[in-house]
């Protein structure tokens, strides 16, 4: 080992705080041994119990109820920011002023205000050699990764059209409580907690949306019982007979044009049967590929070699991606073919960019960066596009970048 340590402290131990947690302590057991010494030094929550319960099972050395307490903490020096969106800004700002690095979850925040804010937050950051970046992790999942692969070496040739959605199931069951995921405006719901990775996977595929247009939203549930103790992600728990209005959409569907292809979407949160059903599907002039994050390292291709006799074997091939695909083969201890791969992994592959940035490792020999904070405010102007072509009965709203 060479170099100083890097000591690393997750803020928020709830649902994803875990998995950030959790890839952290995995981040130097990847691709190959990690040029600098890395220390698990604290996890930070409001909810004690649930912090120590995550800084002991992944090994980190301490937890803070307070996340200020990390500020001025010698022995921190990179930060994921794992809290509900809204305080996603006064965090991120104090954390960048105290001279951290930051990982923060999307989406980047709940307004466009502090959306402009954290974004110039980031680049006055970078300038001065802070790593400042976004988790859209899905980027990660060797399938989509695949897809893209397929889209830029011209082997399907340009892109026509894509069908994307991202169905979760979580919000379905009326008793599961209010949390911060039910609360904002239009638009805060399932667009932005499930839309987003969308949004993002579809850009990642076929390049900048200009426009959207026939949005549409729904709320199933307009009414939540509130929860009598503290919740984690989509938990349940017992619940009070009290109930506070849903105030954000459950379901979003909307149609999108990028330079070339067009697009039709959805995001729900109440949709039976799908407990996390991130697709997409890509017509292209020379063929199609698809790829569902219930099977993260496979992807279904057609091209005219590939299933596209139309009298004999029509149809589209289903590929399993082997160790030839750097994610699988540099990312697993075992890194043979069929071996399976999660949502979870993608955290950890993450979670190994991010740190070979902040250790000054060069572009070409470093996994993909992660996306900006750029990435994540233009991520958020399609979401308010998106509102706003909703809330004008669909009529076109041009995306401003
Ligand atoms: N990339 C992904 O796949 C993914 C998945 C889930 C969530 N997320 C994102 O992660 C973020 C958190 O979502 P979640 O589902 O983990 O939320 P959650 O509700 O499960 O957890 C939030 C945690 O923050 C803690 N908290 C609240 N106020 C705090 C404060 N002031 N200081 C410290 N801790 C505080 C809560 O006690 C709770 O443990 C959101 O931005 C969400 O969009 C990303």
């Amino acid at each position: 080992m060479r170099g100083k340590q890097i000591g690393i402290a997750v803020i928020g131990a709830g649902m994803a705080g875990a998995a950030h947690a959790a890839a952290w302590r995995a981040a130097t057991t990847v691709r190959s041994p990690f040029p600098r010494p890395v220390k698990l030094t604290a996890i930070a929550d409001i909810a004690e119990p649930l912090a120590r319960d995550v800084a002991g099972r992944y090994g980190f050395e301490r937890v803070e109820t307070d996340w200020r307490a990390l500020l001025d903490a010698d022995d921190v020096h990179v930060v994921s920011v794992v809290v509900a969106n809204r305080l996603h800004r006064e965090i991120v700002e104090a954390l960048v002023s105290a001279g951290k690095h930051v990982l923060c979850e999307k989406p980047l925040s709940d307004t466009m205000e502090d959306a402009r804010a954290m974004a110039q937050t980031a680049l006055g950051a970078e300038a001065s050699g802070q790593v400042v970046r976004i988790g859209f992790t899905f980027r990660r999942a060797p399938g989509l990764a695949a897809l893209r692969e397929l889209v830029t070496s011209g082997a399907l040739g340009e892109v026509v059209h894509l069908h994307g959605r991202y169905l979760a199931d979580y919000a379905c069951d009326p008793q599961v409580p209010m949390t911060w995921r039910y609360r904002g405006a239009p638009g805060s719901g399932a667009l932005a907690d499930v839309g987003s990775h969308l949004l993002y996977a579809a850009e990642f595929l076929a390049g900048p949306m200009r426009s959207v247009a026939g949005a549409h939203f729904r709320t199933v549930v307009t009414e939540r019982p509130l929860p009598l103790g503290s919740t984690v992600g989509h938990g349940r728990g017992e619940v009070s007979a009290e109930t506070e209005p849903v105030t954000n959409d459950d379901w979003a569907g909307f149609t999108a044009q990028f330079d070339v292809a067009a697009g039709t979407f959805e995001a729900s949160r109440v949709s039976h049967g799908h407990p996390n059903s991130l697709r997409l599907e890509i017509s292209c002039r020379e063929g199609a590929a698809v790829w569902d994050q219930e099977n993260p390292a496979e992807i279904q291709v057609h091209t005219r070699d590939i299933g596209g006799n139309r009298d004999v074997d029509n149809g589209f091939r289903t590929i399993r991606l082997g160790p030839g695909h750097p994610y699988v083969g540099e990312g697993f201890p075992m890194s043979a073919p069929g071996i399976g791969f999660g949502q979870n992994d993608g955290f950890v592959f993450q979670a190994r960019a991010f740190l070979e940035e902040v250790a000054g490792l060069a572009e070409e020999d470093s996994w993909l960066r992660n996306a900006t904070f750029e990435d994540g405010l233009h991520n958020m102007e399609l979401i308010e596009a998106i509102a706003a072509s909703a809330a004008s009965g669909g009529t076109p709203r041009t995306i401003a970048r």
